[in-house]
């Protein structure tokens, strides 16, 4: 998490810097900070988010070098003394952290006993004192002391850090946490993403773990790397995002994302009607292991676990694949038995998912064929994996993760057919279910023409402190994440689970102060799910249904319901989960809550 930005060139840094900071914002905003050089270090850090630190800003700063940060507290409360950058115990060096120090406290203690002392409470901190003592150790040697004070760290770390008398330079390392550098026409940047580059960036490059990067106005990037050899970083093309990361009217991303389904769906179709085929770019590296793999795990965490549920189902079915989806932060921690032979799917939206990336770096290792099912061109996922699908979706901004969603389920969907295809599985259904995903778009657009009855459905039900959501079959998940969804962003609890495991327990919440949505659109599931719905009402609780349009005795059971055009089951979660969004954002609204930005979340997950 937290995002950080640096600049140094022939502009005035604190406005290119603000700008950085603010297309990193989704990384966490619970406080920030920006720290220009000038001669001396000038620092400015103010709690809250972006908006609350350009309020404290003074027009003009002057100064052509800066560092800047957006937090999401991992240790230490988010205040004022807390947000970075940090200031060494001289004085003289500033610096801005994205990543988790583990062996902190002995550090500390080490400092503490050679009389340094702290006003935060943060690891960062002890990191910035710890490359001041080398420094003043090793001739002031910046470079030396840098590499030598981070190779004494346990976790994660991607710095940019300033010495004061050096107005021209900014230097920065990695291990574990993204960082990547970038030279555009005014100067050199350093960040963690690539969103937070101009537009006049055109080259990127992506420092390996422990190599050193010196950027300075003058003499451009000098890299140096873990055994102190000079060497010269392959550069890329840079193409700043051509989608509109704007709101386009909408009053919240989150809104916006979720209206903007009805095109993002189609865009995640490499299916073509033309020729009837499914053609990915970029998986021809795997095609031939895709022939044979005798198993699919799939890892990830939040709702791209939960669209990898749904893939278990489509995998199994149609490419007869025994396929499980695991939690990445716990795949990872329970030695898989996994090896050649296994395809490990990642799927992440933002493609930096700290415990996706390092259960799918474990699988890599294991001799498992990676492939990632990403939103992010050039993330740290996409670059490390075998091969990529892209979800084309473009920027998700809204922490609540919507249309990456659907864009994942439609994507797993055809992989397992063309995988299917692949392998000459026999399904002659196929053909019509790709030909009904390809035209979903005019289903979507129904259900979000729906947008004014689910918003007085939100009114109505807002007493409700407590909900649950149930499903079964390829909607259990669906129910999962129309949960997920409700509590992250309204923060009402909410509970997904299979419809008949109710009675194994939850039933025992139900009274009329317990409302429940049960998805009961598809049609292999239709039966159970009613005898469900008749179990909660004879308890008392008020069910809201999703029905298929035109299931009139569902309709008249329901409390509530909602109707979802009538098509294949494969495509009932894509469709099922809209209004379900739909349900969460108004709930969300009407509660007062801040939907982009909810409380104690960040939009990607960088640590553990
Ligand atoms: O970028 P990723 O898909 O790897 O992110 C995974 C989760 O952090 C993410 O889905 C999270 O659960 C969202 N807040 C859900 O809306």
């Amino acid at each position: 998490m937290c995002g950080i930005v640096g600049y140094v060139g022939q502009q005035e840094a604190k406005d290119l810097l603000l700008e950085g900071l603010k297309k990193l914002e989704y990384r966490g905003y619970d406080s920030a900070g920006i720290a220009i050089l000038n001669g001396d270090i000038h620092l400015f850090k103010s709690p809250g988010n972006i908006a609350s630190l350009e309020s404290t800003l003074p027009s003009t700063i002057e100064g052509k070098c800066g560092i800047a940060h957006t937090r999401w507290a991992t240790h230490g409360a988010p205040n004022q003394t807390n947000a970075h950058p940090h200031v060494s115990n001289s004085g003289n060096m500033t610096m801005v952290h994205n990543g988790i120090i583990e062996n902190y406290q002995e550090l500390k203690k080490e400092l503490r006993d050679k009389g340094y002392s702290f006003k935060s409470d943060t690891y960062s901190e002890v990191l910035l004192n710890l490359i001041e003592f080398e420094y003043n150790q090793n001739g002031q040697d910046a470079a030396d002391a840098i590499r030598k004070a981070t190779s004494r760290v346990k976790g994660t770390y991607a710095i940019g850090l300033l010495i004061k008398g050096e107005s021209d330079k900014i230097y920065a390392i990695r291990c574990g946490s993204p960082l990547i550098i970038a030279k555009a026409q005014e100067g050199f940047y350093m960040a963690s993403d690539l969103n937070a580059f101009s537009t006049t960036t055109d080259e990127v490059f992506f420092p390996e773990d422990h190599d050193l990067i010196i950027l300075n106005a003058q003499e451009g990037i000098r890299t140096i790397n873990e055994k102190g050899n000079e060497i010269r970083m392959i550069s890329e093309t840079f193409q700043a995002a051509t989608n509109s990361t704007g709101k386009n009217g909408f009053e919240d991303y989150m809104l916006k994302e979720i209206f903007e389904q009805e095109e993002t769906v189609p865009l995640a179709m490499v299916y073509s009607g033309k020729n009837n085929k499914i053609q990915f770019p970029h998986i021809t590296a795997i095609e031939e292991q895709l022939k044979s793999i005798n198993r699919i795990i799939i890892i990830g965490c939040g709702t791209s676990w939960h669209a990898g549920l749904i893939g278990n189902y489509l995998f199994e079915k149609y490419a007869r694949i025994p396929s499980t989806t695991e939690y990445a932060s716990e795949f990872r921690y329970r030695q898989p038995v996994i090896g050649k032979g296994d395809l490990v799917i990642a799927l992440s939206q933002s493609g930096e998912t700290a415990d996706t990336l390092a259960a799918t770096r474990l699988a890599k290792r294991a001799g498992a064929t990676t492939l990632v099912i990403c939103n992010v061109p050039r993330s740290t996922l996409t670059r490390e994996t075998d091969a990529h699908i892209l979800l084309n979706a473009g920027p998700e901004i809204g922490v609540a993760s919507t249309k990456a969603f659907t864009s994942q389920v439609a994507i797993l969907t055809q992989l397992a057919f063309y995988i299917s295809d692949l392998r000459n599985i026999e399904h002659p259904e196929i053909s019509g279910i790709l030909k009904n995903l390809a035209g979903l778009s005019i289903f979507i657009n129904k259900i979000l023409g729906k947008k004014n009855q689910i918003k007085e459905l939100a009114e109505k039900y807002s007493f409700a402190q407590n909900f649950l959501f149930i499903g079964r079959g390829i909607n259990y998940p669906t129910a999962l994440e129309g949960a997920l969804k409700l509590k992250e962003i309204s923060y009402i609890h909410a509970e997904g689970y299979p419809g008949a495991e109710m009675k194994h327990g939850p039933i025992a919440l139900i009274d009329s102060n317990f409302p429940t949505v049960a998805i009961a659109t598809d049609e292999e599931n239709r039966l159970k799910m009613i005898s469900n719905i008749h179990e909660i009402q004879a308890r008392g609780g008020n069910v809201i249904v999703l029905i298929r349009q035109g299931d009139d005795k569902l309709a008249s059971m329901a409390d509530d319901y909602i109707e979802i055009p009538a098509t294949n089951d494969e495509a009932m979660p894509i469709l099922s989960i809209i209004p379900l969004q739909m349900f969460s954002y108004y709930m969300a609204k009407f509660k007062g809550c801040n939907v982009d930005q909810p409380r104690n979340l960040a939009k990607s997950v960088t640590v553990e």
